[in-house]
């Protein structure tokens, strides 16, 4: 029997308070987008704005009347109440950053977790309109249209996608190295700065493929079901079954996934 098949509600019906509340956040973030910010540095995190906080309350305020049953997982207020099976996971502002310098790149994520297990994803490209859907064993979708990885079957052809850590003493060089290896190899790589919008764009086939380390669970969960339901592999650098926890995550178009894991990280390899 499939898990879906054991929630005691319809995943599907997850989806519509999840694309509301993406859509009311996006309106927020819009509205502060090329205006003045207040910016402040949190340590070893990235930057943080008034338009993150308000992002964040628009979609909590709306999901907790969706389903009061759910705890909460948010980048910003650490809410976790909820004792519940349920938990939302939620990144109000994916790509604060390229926010805060006017670069288009950054979306909002929210996730659906039950029992450990992410059910729904919804990703939110306000600047395009874009709506990345997802339910687990239903497909992956944007604007309402089936989305599926690209067939691309060789490194050489491929256009990945790559993003740095804000720890930059700890983790450069060795991120340095893994872009170096495949910058070699590849047709070139992208460095789009919204680890979310990397895992949309590798779900609907213009990437062939993402890798990441240090990243947290609001910035993969919804993403990495996008590219599963898209067809798409996803996993940790060892090729493990891929944790929303385990801060790296390796997600490409199945075909390129072994080549691909081997060149990002090599010292997980046999030899
Ligand atoms: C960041 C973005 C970025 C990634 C960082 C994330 P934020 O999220 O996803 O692409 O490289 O590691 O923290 O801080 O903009 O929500
Ligand atoms: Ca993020
Ligand atoms: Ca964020």
């Amino acid at each position: 029997m499939k898990l879906t098949e054991l929630l005691p509600f319809r995943a599907k019906s997850l989806e519509k308070p999840m694309i509301e509340a993406a859509h009311a956040a996006g309106k927020v973030l819009l509205a502060h987008f090329n205006r003045k910010l207040e910016i402040r540095e949190k340590k070893g995190a990235g930057l943080v704005t008034q338009a993150d906080l308000a992002a964040e309350k628009a979609i909590v305020t709306r999901l907790k009347k969706a389903r009061g049953d759910f705890g909460f997982l948010t980048e910003e207020a650490p809410e976790k109440h909820g004792k519940g099976k349920g938990r939302w996971i939620i990144d109000p502002l994916d790509g604060t950053t390229n926010f805060v310098h006017g670069f288009p790149m950054f979306c909002v994520s929210i996730a659906a977790e039950w029992e450990g297990q992410i059910v729904a994803g919804v990703i939110y490209h306000p600047i395009l309109k874009d709506t990345y859907t997802a339910v687990l064993g239903q497909g992956a979708f944007l604007n309402r249209k089936r989305i599926q990885v690209s067939p691309t079957s060789k490194l050489r052809d491929s256009l990945l996608t790559t993003g740095f850590t804000y720890r930059k003493n700890q983790w450069l060089r060795t991120e340095m190295d893994s872009f170096e290896r495949l910058s070699g190899i590849c047709r070139a790589i992208r460095r789009p700065g919204s680890a979310a919008l990397d895992l949309a764009y590798t779900a609907r086939g213009v990437f062939d493929g993402f890798w990441e380390r240090r990243l947290s669970p609001w910035d993969v969960a919804a993403g990495a079901l996008l590219v599963q339901e898209a067809g798409g592999k996803v996993t940790n650098f060892k090729g493990e079954p891929f944790d929303i926890n385990a801060r790296e995550i390796l997600a490409t178009n199945a075909s390129l996934h072994e080549e691909l894991k081997k060149t990002v990280a090599p010292e997980f390899c046999e030899i």
